[in-house]
């Protein structure tokens, strides 16, 4: 999978830079060509004769030779790689990465680059725990930055903790999984949608809950990572879901969202529903605010259209619908049911019981449950990784 592919070290002034021509010996043996660039502090750590030996190219700090004045075009590194591993990534490098800082080479590349960037950080314990750095590896998972989190361990300082940069075998593998992946849904289109509905009670007031669309948006894009064309039905939210791949449809109430969708289904193969649609809206939407003193004393509702049920009745041979389900009693059982009753191929079980999961937080906890086989409980994960891993399962039953 790595044959033929272009792959751009960086490397930054950590004393995990030491490991770092053992990755470079693990990509050449696979047939990648690798090109290292050093930031100028690496350069004491590992010398730019070991690595241009072990990638067979030149290794670059400086945007120009100081010598013959040549320059090192940091755009052309970036358009030239397949994929980037910034390994080991110390504090001082993310910050610059997470503001835009561009005052070396391999900032430059990074900045230029159009393919998908692994990280691979590196620090002492205090230093990769300090709200700073928490928030910046935050911001850099957001951006879309491939975390290859540290380990805990012993570290260069004598201290035990979390910060070690993973081994080069843990991130020779990372890169691999994603060129195995990326493309394995190439043809395909996918239908999301994520996020609340507003329903309006007048013009300035609504009904909602509080989804942040989060679950959804990450289903999204790790369809759009392996090459889908995704339609996202977005209700309101202040997340960005924007990711080449992603057409986002922005909608406000269940009406809409049951619209669009109804429309995008036609000519999708797969659609996941992961959207906290309201299961009902004001019988009344008047046009002008309510007065405070004309008094509310009641909202009349209706039930809104079941947006899933609704594809699961009009669902093809050749398309499969997931669909979410939050519960809080006999979740498997009910979720089951919802299965059966929507006419499913997956459905995703939050329990509102398990901490860490559901709305308002970056991690989920969810049972998968198909039609045949046991279902699936995975532990407390990234929303993020549940995603890949919904892909991956759905992938597995994709007819
Ligand atoms: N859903 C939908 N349209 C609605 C309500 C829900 O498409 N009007 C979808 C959700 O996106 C989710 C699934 O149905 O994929 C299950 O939602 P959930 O709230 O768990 O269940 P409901 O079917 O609404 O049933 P109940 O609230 O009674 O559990």
């Amino acid at each position: 999978m790595l044959k033929g592919k272009n792959i751009l070290i960086g490397i930054t002034g950590g004393i995990a830079a030491y490991k770092v021509p053992f990755l470079i010996r693990l990509l050449k043996k696979e047939g990648a060509t690798v090109r290292v660039v050093l930031t100028p502090y690496a350069r004491e750590f590992v010398t730019p004769l070991t690595l241009s030996v072990l990638s067979e190219q030149p290794v670059y700090t400086d945007f120009y030779n100081t010598t013959d004045g040549s320059w090192h075009s940091h755009i052309e590194n970036g358009l030239w790689a397949d994929a980037i591993i910034v390994a080991p990534l110390t504090a001082n490098t993310m910050a610059k990465m997470v503001t835009g800082i561009t005052d070396n080479l391999l900032l430059a590349s990074v900045l230029s680059a159009r393919c998908p960037v692994f990280v691979a950080p590196a620090m002492d314990l205090d230093m990769y725990k300090h709200v700073t750095t928490q928030q910046n590896v935050a911001r850099l998972v957001e951006m879309g930055y491939h975390l290859i989190e540290p380990t805990a361990g012993e570290l260069a300082s004598g201290l035990e903790g979390k910060g070690r940069m993973q081994e080069p075998e843990i991130i020779f593998s990372e890169l691999k999984t994603y060129f195995e992946s990326a493309g394995d849904f190439k043809d395909k289109k996918i239908l999301v949608s994520a996020g609340p509905t507003h329903e309006p009670i007048d013009p300035v007031r609504f009904i909602g809950n509080s989804s942040s669309g989060l679950m959804g948006i990450e289903i999204a894009k790790a369809f759009a990572a392996r090459g889908a064309r995704v339609d996202l039905v977005l209700g309101p939210t202040h997340l960005s879901a924007e990711a080449t791949g992603i057409t986002v449809h922005p909608v406000q109430t269940a009406s809409q969202m049951e619209q669009a969708c109804s429309r995008l289904f036609t000519d999708a193969d797969i659609a996941v529903m992961a959207a906290a649609v309201a299961d009902f809206t004001p019988k009344q939407k008047p046009t002008s605010k309510i007065k405070k003193e004309d008094g509310l004393h009641q909202i009349d509702l209706e039930p809104t259209k079941d947006i899933l049920a609704g594809l699961g009745a009009v669902k093809k041979e050749h398309q499969l619908l997931i669909g979410f389900a939050l519960e809080t009693d006999n979740e498997v059982a009910n979720a089951q049911s919802k299965l059966q009753r929507k006419n499913l191929d997956l459905i995703v079980l939050n329990s509102l019981k398990d901490k860490g999961a559901g709305f308002g937080v970056t991690t989920n906890k969810v049972t998968i449950i198909d039609r045949d086989t046991k279902p699936t409980e995975l532990p407390l994960m990234s929303k993020r990784d549940v995603a890949r891993t919904l892909v991956d399962t759905i992938k597995q039953i994709m007819k």
